[in-house]
């Protein structure tokens, strides 16, 4: 079976990972759209366009269902690829969801980071609507994480300094939930927690990750439960990667498995 998994860039390697440790028996290609990134501050028909010719490049690749791994394209453009193309098409959202139940519990408020797009279309305001009756959800666009992200730039001062300036006008200690709802978020897991734990802080970071790749699991009637100790370099070896369509070179192959070692070393955040 061939999973066809597809981001703007580098953000939906984070789905692939956890694809691998859930779903190892499958075969993946994963498509960045590296010529259009970011897609975070482009315009909805813009994005559609990009998402349209990427679906249809996995299809013709043999994929047998395809995974949108971009809040982004997901927002604005699953539905129009869900009703052109036959076969199934998931899309991640950000997971406020059980973000908001956890802080129905804790008396806290949830921070939803993610792209403009994702913030500004209807898409989360109707998931906001039916799941957060009681309006502790505020949201926070950060696009510049987006650029750090391609640029590897995770551990960086530069990085801790956007982060805090985003942050200066929130109560950081009002939080208990910070929902990752961009893919290229993940990466920078250490920093977020670091940026609220400096108030003492212990913030819980929700990604839809592991949401994402249950769903798509129970949609191929897979068991699927989550193997630890999988060989990371070995299904990176194994995985068709393209470029705006063109396969990746060998620089490119490298920076994935750095990118995979990377999720792998910060998943416990
Ligand atoms: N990774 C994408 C997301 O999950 C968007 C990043 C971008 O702006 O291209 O929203």
């Amino acid at each position: 079976m061939k999973i066809g998994i597809f981001d703007s860039g580098i953000g939906g390697v984070s789905v692939l990972n956890e694809a691998y440790h859930y779903i190892p028996e499958a075969e993946y290609i994963f498509y960045a759209d590296v010529d259009h990134v970011p897609y975070g501050i482009r315009t909805p028909e813009e994005i559609t366009g990009y998402v349209d010719e990427i679906v249809d490049n996995l299809i013709g690749r043999g994929s047998d269902v395809i995974v949108i791994a971009c809040n982004t394209a997901t927002s604005v453009a699953a539905s129009f690829v869900r009703s052109k193309y036959e076969l199934p098409i998931i899309g991640i959202e950000p997971a406020v969801k059980p973000a908001v139940e956890t802080a129905m519990k804790t008396k806290e408020r949830v921070l939803v980071m993610a792209t403009p797009v994702t913030i500004r279309e209807n898409k989360l305001k109707t998931l906001l609507s039916r799941v957060d009756k009681t309006h502790v959800v505020d949201l926070l666009p950060m696009p510049g994480l987006v650029r750090f992200a391609e640029a590897e730039k995770f551990d960086d001062p530069e990085v801790d300094a956007y982060i805090e300036e985003q942050l200066a006008v929130y109560n950081k200690s009002a939080y208990s939930e910070v929902v990752l709802g961009c893919t290229h978020f993940n990466y920078f897991k250490p920093a977020i927690a670091e940026a609220f734990g400096s108030t003492g802080k212990e913030v819980e970071l929700v990604d839809g990750n592991e949401g994402t790749v249950r769903h798509l699991a129970e949609l191929l009637q897979i068991d699927a439960e989550f193997d630890p100790d999988i060989d990371i370099e070995d299904f990176s070896n194994r995985t068709i990667y393209l470029q705006s369509g063109r396969e990746a070179g060998e620089a490119d192959r490298q920076k994935y498995i750095r990118l995979h070692r990377r999720l792998e070393m910060i998943r416990n955040y």
